[in-house]
């Protein structure tokens, strides 16, 4: 898969170097909060996720695919980006998580933008979508402030372990989407 660029942030594939730097992040407890892993997060699952990520040469129906979203003037990892597909490639779900040092300054809300312009116009999907826990309000507000509208909450359907959480849905469509672009 190609790299990605917008203004500050490169996004691009991710390599077995980012493993200690993933397990770093997602094992952090305001990470791991609303998320589908509990911390610590160990960096061989790290090295095990990269390595299945690696094994496709970019998103594809049916898999997540992880991009590092990197600061270009420093060349430092942020976070990452992810984008889903849905089996006939139609619909693309997206997700992101900053370190927590690298939160505030709109980082995630540039990635994820650049991420669903991907989705839209370089895979042609016809629909983005989210889903976040109800409390997530940081995640909430990203999403809200590139377009996308809240869809309901879909009860008692998330799982991490045996705790059992609601799941906010959030969605843009294509042309939805487009219609915004043409306006910036
Ligand atoms: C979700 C997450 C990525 C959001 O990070 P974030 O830093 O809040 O989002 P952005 O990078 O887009 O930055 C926007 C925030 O920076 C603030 N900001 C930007 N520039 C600022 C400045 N100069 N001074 C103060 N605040 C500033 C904005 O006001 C905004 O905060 P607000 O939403 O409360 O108004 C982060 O909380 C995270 O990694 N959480 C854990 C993983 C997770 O839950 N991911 C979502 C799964 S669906």
């Amino acid at each position: 898969m190609e790299t990605l660029r917008s203004e500050r942030l490169t996004l691009r594939p991710m390599t077995m170097d980012d493993a200690e730097d993933l397990a770093e992040r997602r094992s952090d407890t305001t990470t791991a909060q609303y998320q589908a892993w509990r911390a610590p997060y160990p960096v061989e699952r790290a090295r095990e996720l990269i390595e299945d990520i690696t094994s496709r040469p970019g998103p594809r129906p049916g898999h997540w695919y992880q991009l590092a979203v990197v600061r270009t003037r420093d060349d430092k990892v942020l976070g990452d980006v992810a984008i889903w597909l849905s089996e006939n490639g139609r619909t693309a779900e997206v997700g992101f998580t900053l370190h927590p040092w690298a939160r505030g300054h709109y980082y995630a809300t540039e990635a994820t933008a650049r991420l669903v312009d991907y989705a839209v116009f370089d895979l042609g999907v016809h629909r983005v979508e989210a889903s976040t826990h109800p409390h997530n309000i940081s995640s909430i507000k990203v999403l809200e402030r590139i377009g996308f509208i809240p869809e309901g909450i879909r009860r008692e359907r998330y799982w991490v372990e045996d705790e059992v959480s609601d799941d906010a849905m959030y969605g843009i469509l294509a042309r939805e989407w487009k219609a915004r672009r043409a306006q910036d």
